[in-house]
């Protein structure tokens, strides 16, 4: 049964405490069961307020049976100024203190072809493998302006589909390489969150939830994990045009 959830809120920053509301309930859950859970983060700037949001709200122990893991990563160093592991290093992770043993990163460094490999193994190892799919059981998403979701953009839509549960992409439009999740593994989460602000999406995000226009060519709108557990945290303005 699918629980497409929508939820908006007045401005980005009101998104990111409410968020950070759920995340916290999140790790109380986690806390009570003691079984290690699996988390995927995308970047971007929707995520980095959360962080911030969550760096001063929660405590080290609240995050003793998380395991992060990252939906996609520029591929650059660790400590460049794009890499997504390297933002929620700063604005979350190091603040909190949280063990390096329960961080999986995206090396961005490496060769993009074998760390999409590598890590896609890395995947299969450390989470629970249903129908050859690695589960995870949450990961947030963003949403380019374009409808990318990851980094999976519009003319490479056939990534989507890769068997592969890592895939090489390419930014259309600096040419950047970048390791993302694909589709099946996306759609194998047991709850998949969407954050979505600014009023720049509002057309896309109203030909993608309305399925009108072009929307078949968007990444962002072949998100619909099996779970049926998808939920949309938007702002005001991104809603603007629904
Ligand atoms: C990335 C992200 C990407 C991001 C969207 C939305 O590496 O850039 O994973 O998919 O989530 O571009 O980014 P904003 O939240 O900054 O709009």
């Amino acid at each position: 049964m699918e629980r497409r959830r929508h939820y908006v809120y007045p401005d980005p920053a009101s998104l990111a405490g409410a968020f950070a509301c759920e995340v916290s309930n999140f790790l109380m859950e986690v806390s009570d069961s003691g079984k290690p859970v699996h988390v995927a983060l995308s970047g971007g700037s929707t995520p980095l307020s959360i962080f911030k949001q969550l760096k001063d709200t929660t405590l080290k122990e609240h995050w003793t049976f998380v395991r992060l893991y990252w939906v996609d990563e520029r591929c650059v160093p660790p400590d460049h100024e794009e890499s997504n592991y390297g933002n929620a290093l700063k604005s979350m992770i190091q603040p909190l203190d949280l063990p390096g043993e329960h961080l999986h990163r995206i090396r961005g460094e490496e060769d993009p072809a074998s760390e999409a490999a590598r890590y896609g193994q890395m995947l299969s190892e450390q989470l629970p493998v249903e129908r050859g799919v690695p589960v995870f059981d949450w990961i947030w998403l963003g949403m380019g302006e374009d409808g990318h979701t990851a980094s999976i953009f519009p003319d490479q839509l056939h990534l989507w589909n890769s068997p592969e549960s890592c895939a090489v992409a390419t930014h259309p439009g600096t040419g950047q390489k970048r390791i993302t999740l694909t589709g099946n593994v996306i759609n194998a989460a047991r709850r998949v969150s969407f954050l979505v602000t600014g009023e720049k999406k509002a057309p896309l995000l109203n030909e993608i939830i309305m399925k009108e226009g072009r929307y078949l060519e968007y990444p962002a709108f072949y998100v619909a994990p099996d779970s049926g557990n998808l939920e949309w945290f938007m702002d005001k303005d991104a809603t603007s045009w629904l």
